[in-house]
C-alpha cells in the first residue's frame, strides 16, 4: 500500500505513523504551511516533502485543486490527514472516496471541530479521547474506524487532556492505518465501518469507568 501523509504543524501524530513500521510505503508527507516542524520529522525520516501553501490559493477550490495534483503524482491508495488543519471540499473529499482519513481529537460524534478538550471540560464529561476515521464531506462525520478513550481529571486543563489523549492518538492511528494496510477495514452500507478479525478482548478490559472512585 502506498500512502501521503498530509500535515499543517508539529507532526507528532505523522511521527508515530512513520515510527510505527507499518507495511506501507509512505510515499510523501505534504503541509499546507511551509514552516510546519513535520517537514523537517519527515524529511529526517528520508520521506520526501512538499508544500502546498494554501495561502497562495485564491479559494478553498483552486487549493484543493492544486493539492490534489501535488497528492496524485504519488498515486496513493490511501491518503492520510495527520493533523492537516484545512477543511476540504466536496470535489476533494470525493475524489478520495473511502481512502481519505482523519484522526480527531474527540470520541465522535461528540465534539466535533476545533477546541475538542476545552469543550470536553467545559461539558463535564468523564471520558474523552480520539477516532481515526473515513472522511466524508460533512466534517468530522465519516465512518469510525477506532476510538481510544481516556478518562478527564477532576483538575485538567485542556493542555493536559490534550497530552493525554494524544499519547492515544498515537496508539490509535498506527493501529487503523495497519488494518486498512491488512484489508480488514469493511465499509458497510450503514456509514459505519467495521474491522474484521478483531477479537472481543479481555474482560477485565470491557470497561473504562471514569471516575473510577
Ligand atoms: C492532533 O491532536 C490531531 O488529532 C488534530 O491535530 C493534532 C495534530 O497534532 N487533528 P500533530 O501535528 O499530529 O502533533
Amino acid at each position: 500500500m502506498r500512502a501521503v501523509i498530509l500535515i499543517s504543524g508539529r507532526g507528532s501524530n505523522m511521527r508515530a505513523l512513520l515510527e510505527a513500521d507499518l507495511p506501507v510505503d509512505i510515499a510523501c508527507v505534504i503541509s499546507n504551511k511551509p514552516g510546519a516542524a513535520g517537514l523537517d520529522i519527515a524529511a529526517a525520516h528520508g520521506v520526501a516533502t512538499a508544500v502546498v501553501d494554501h495561502r497562495l490559493h485564491p479559494d478553498r477550490a483552486e487549493f484543493d485543486a492544486a493539492l490534489a495534483a501535488e497528492i496524485d503524482r504519488h498515486r496513493p491508495d490511501l491518503v492520510i490527514l495527520a493533523g492537516f488543519m484545512r477543511v476540504l471540499t466536496e470535489a476533494f473529499v470525493r475524489r478520495y472516496e473511502n481512502r481519505l482519513i482523519n484522526i480527531h481529537p474527540a470520541l465522535l460524534p461528540a465534539f466535533p471541530g476545533l477546541h475538542t478538550h476545552a469543550r470536553a471540560i467545559a461539558a463535564g464529561v468523564k471520558l474523552h479521547g480520539c477516532t481515526v476515521h473515513f472522511v466524508t464531506p460533512e466534517v468530522d462525520a465519516g465512518p469510525i474506524i477506532a476510538q481510544a478513550a481516556v478518562p478527564v481529571l477532576p483538575d485538567d486543563t485542556p493542555e493536559r487532556l490534550a497530552a493525554r489523549v494524544l499519547r492515544q492518538e498515537h496508539r490509535v492511528f498506527p493501529l487503523a492505518v495497519r488494518w486498512l494496510a491488512e484489508g480488514r477495514v469493511r465499509l458497510g452500507e450503514d456509514g459505519t465501518a467495521a474491522v474484521i478479525g478483531v477479537t472481543g478482548g479481555d474482560a477485565d478490559h470491557e470497561a473504562l469507568v471514569s471516575p473510577n472512585g
